[in-house]
């Protein structure tokens, strides 16, 4: 392996010059902040993840305020940033270290590892980064830098690929600076080693990567196998009553779990029926809209939205699980992405015929 502390050294320096420094969360560094980001990042892109991150502590400074606020409201500050799961376990996790650690943030490696969403790679970072710990770090980001720079051929998911970086990583990580090694090694993964044309006659580490001198930066890291996506299908109901339609809550686990959406139709459930034993309402009828598929990563969801307009007497009183929602005056709600698409389309509808609405939805391949 060449000298890692050439690796390290070329990094430090480039991220001097190159690197990014103005990033909200590198400002005051305190683990409240570096985890609420580093939580955020972790499926997302950095520009997206600005608004969300500063408005959500603007809401929750702290880890109190976040562990002290209604579920409902932490999934409402972050609709529409997906995979909703990270949002519940850092609810789970600040009331852990409120009730277990006073409120004080572990800086144990082991401790913080075990909080609900934070794992090897998340606990290291806020060490790193908030306490100039030394631990390696292996993103998503980390992960295609190393595997071009040794051409290291596998799959990263594959347990003996991923064993294999971390050795790397820990390898790579000096014994100084770490937190600039740190948010040296995620830049350039993020600017210059890109998935895509990776910009190498500006890497400070190209003249040592073996998949630049084999000339095969494209074939690193190597892509899950290929599998075929299952495709489930559901049938939502839009419910709407005088301008309101029917949400109802979601389980607190599963897809979209603790959010609101639509009723779903059972596939062996008649709507008038179904309406009838859950609602007591005759609905009027009922119109199809396209199919819209939302996929995720280890299946594609084809929604089917069933329309139907209720009789006026709505049978269901507000309740926690169950809502009448006002299109004309919407209320703050934790909503999964597809379910805020059909809520706009209804939204058009009220104002405008639904058939122009529905020319902007995606249509199910
Ligand atoms: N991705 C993950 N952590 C990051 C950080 N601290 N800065 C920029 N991008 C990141």
């Amino acid at each position: 392996m060449p000298g890692n502390d050439r690796f390290a050294s070329r990094l430090l320096a480039w991220q001097r010059r190159h690197g990014r420094h103005a990033l909200p969360w590198q400002q005051r560094r305190t683990a409240y902040r570096v985890w609420l980001s580093e939580i955020m990042l972790q499926q997302t892109q950095v520009a997206t993840v600005i608004p969300y991150y500063r408005r959500f502590l603007a809401r929750f400074p702290d880890v109190n305020a976040l562990a002290a606020a209604p579920l409902d409201e932490v999934l409402h500050l972050w609709s529409g940033l997906g995979y909703y799961a990270r949002a519940r376990h850092l609810h789970r996790a600040a009331q852990h270290i409120c009730e277990q650690h006073g409120g004080i943030f572990p800086a144990d490696f082991q401790q913080l590892a075990q909080l609900p969403g934070i794992g090897r790679s998340t606990a290291g970072a806020i060490l790193v980064l908030a306490a100039g710990q030394r631990h390696p770090i292996l993103d998503g980001n980390v992960k295609r830098v190393l595997t071009r720079f040794h051409a290291l051929a596998g799959w990263p998911g594959h347990r003996a690929v991923e064993q294999r970086l971390w050795e790397l990583a820990e390898r790579h990580t000096p014994h100084k600076n770490v937190a600039d090694y740190t948010q040296a090694i995620m830049d350039l993964g993020a600017t210059l080693c890109t998935r895509r044309r990776p910009r190498c006659h500006e890497c400070p580490v190209a003249r040592d990567c073996r998949a630049h001198a084999l000339g095969r930066e494209a074939d690193f890291p190597e892509p899950r196998p290929r599998k075929l996506l299952p495709v489930r299908r559901t049938r939502m109901l839009l419910l709407t009553c005088e301008g309101k339609v029917l949400l109802q809550r979601r389980p607190p686990t599963g897809i979209w779990g603790g959010l609101w959406g639509f009723p779903e139709l059972p596939p062996d459930r008649e709507l008038h029926a179904w309406c009838r034993q859950h609602l007591q309402v005759q609905p009027l009828a009922a119109c199809h809209w396209p199919v819209l598929r939302h996929s995720f990563s280890h299946f594609h969801l084809d929604i089917e939205p069933l329309q139907a307009e209720v009789s006026a007497a709505p049978g269901v009183s507000d309740n926690d699980d169950r809502i009448w929602y006002d299109l004309r005056a919407p209320r703050r709600l934790g909503l999964a992405a597809p379910v805020t698409e059909l809520l706009k389309v209804l939204q058009t509808s009220l104002g405008g015929g639904v058939d122009g609405a529905h020319g902007q939805m995606r249509l199910a391949g």
